[in-house]
């Protein structure tokens, strides 16, 4: 009998209402339309308002609309990760409170803090677990609240992130022609100094000069993280192609991390990926972090098709890096 590999099954998301364009950005930051689409790519980006909405808010509608589209109910569910930089609070898991809150009631469930990497390295998590044969349908939530982290002041960041969540099936399969094919995953810690929230952490409980200090807010050394994110991404898409045999027309899709469309174009580019098999749509979200990829995912999926070869790559705070090669599972047109 074939191996046991972890598949895609289904796609969900909740992105929320309000959008904030360049246009506004630019009457909040000395910024242009044209600085932006030029040296990032992003035109519009969604933001939760409302006060006390964390992201299990978001997470809670991704996994509804997954249920709903998959016929697939709550008690089925026998495993919860999270990822997220933007918990809902320290503790517990954003995952135990999704879960609870659409009534999942015989998984156990964790978060997973692996930064814009979060859904590679949730994935291959979920993977092994499905692996060992003992779990039969795990959920993955990607869910990011950037909006709750991003200093509405500072230029260099402010109009590079997003809001969204994303909840994604992952079970078992025998088939030859479909999941999880193969992955790298790496970190660096020296990349911590370069992109982190220094407050509300042990190190740097909140108090009255964290906040004066605006240290709940996003840091990052743009340059120092472009040219690593550009470097390794591209590096481990090129090794999984290469290790697997597999050349530009062997591959149906690029699923790149939507932080920039320079490090996108550059990743494509070493791969030899023409433009048109590129998921691209981080001028509607902006950066969104773990939920980048499967959001991709869920705007694309009536044109996927079973068996396609389709590559998944990430770069993020850590750093962290990573790709995954898998074949899709399902005709998304015919959901
Ligand atoms: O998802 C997690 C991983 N994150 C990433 O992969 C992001 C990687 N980094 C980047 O995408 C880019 O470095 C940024 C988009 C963050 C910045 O782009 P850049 O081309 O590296 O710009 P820069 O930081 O080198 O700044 C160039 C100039 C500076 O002005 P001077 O010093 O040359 O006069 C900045 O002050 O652009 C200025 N600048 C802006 N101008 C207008 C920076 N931000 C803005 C802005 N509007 N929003």
């Amino acid at each position: 009998m074939s191996k046991i590999k972890a598949a895609i099954t289904g796609v969900g998301a909740y992105v929320p209402e309000y959008i904030l364009n360049n246009h506004e950005l630019s009457q909040m930051v000395d910024t242009s339309d044209e600085w932006i689409m030029s040296r990032v790519g992003i035109k519009e980006r969604h933001i939760l308002k409302g006060e006390g909405l964390g992201v299990s808010y978001m997470g809670e509608r991704a996994v509804k609309q997954l249920f709903e589209k998959t016929g697939v109910s709550p008690d089925d569910i026998d495993l919860v990760l999270c990822s997220t930089v933007t918990p809902d609070m320290p503790f517990p898991a954003t995952a135990s409170i999704i879960a609870d809150k659409v009534g999942i009631k015989n998984a156990f469930h964790f978060d997973i803090n692996a930064g814009c990497s979060g859904f590679i390295f949730t994935f291959i998590t979920a993977a092994k677990f499905i692996e060992s044969g003992h779990y039969k349908k795990v959920l993955l939530v990607s869910a990011e609240k950037m909006s709750g982290i991003t200093d509405y002041t500072d230029r260099t960041t402010c109009p590079l992130f997003g809001d969204a969540a994303t909840a994604v099936l992952i079970e078992p399969t025998t088939d030859d022609n479909s999941g999880m094919v193969d992955y790298i995953a790496k970190s660096d810690g020296f990349g911590r100094n370069h992109l982190y929230m220094k407050g509300g952490g042990s190190c740097y409980p909140a108090s009255q000069q964290t906040i004066d200090n605006k240290m709940h807010y996003i840091y990052q050394d743009g340059q120092t993280v472009f040219k690593n994110a550009v470097s390794n991404m591209a590096d481990v898409s090129v090794e999984i192609m290469e290790r697997n045999n597999l050349t530009a027309d062997d591959l149906a899709w690029l699923v790149p991390h939507q932080a920039n469309m320079r490090i996108i174009d550059a990743t494509a580019r070493r791969m030899g990926l023409s433009p048109e098999k590129v998921m691209i749509n981080i001028q509607n979200y902006g950066n969104t972090t773990s939920a980048t990829i499967p959001l991709c995912l869920w705007e694309w999926e009536n044109q996927l098709k079973k068996g396609e070869n389709i590559v998944l790559s990430a770069f993020g705070a850590g750093f962290t890096w990573g790709t995954i090669l898998l074949k899709w599972a399902y005709d998304g047109d015919k959901i």
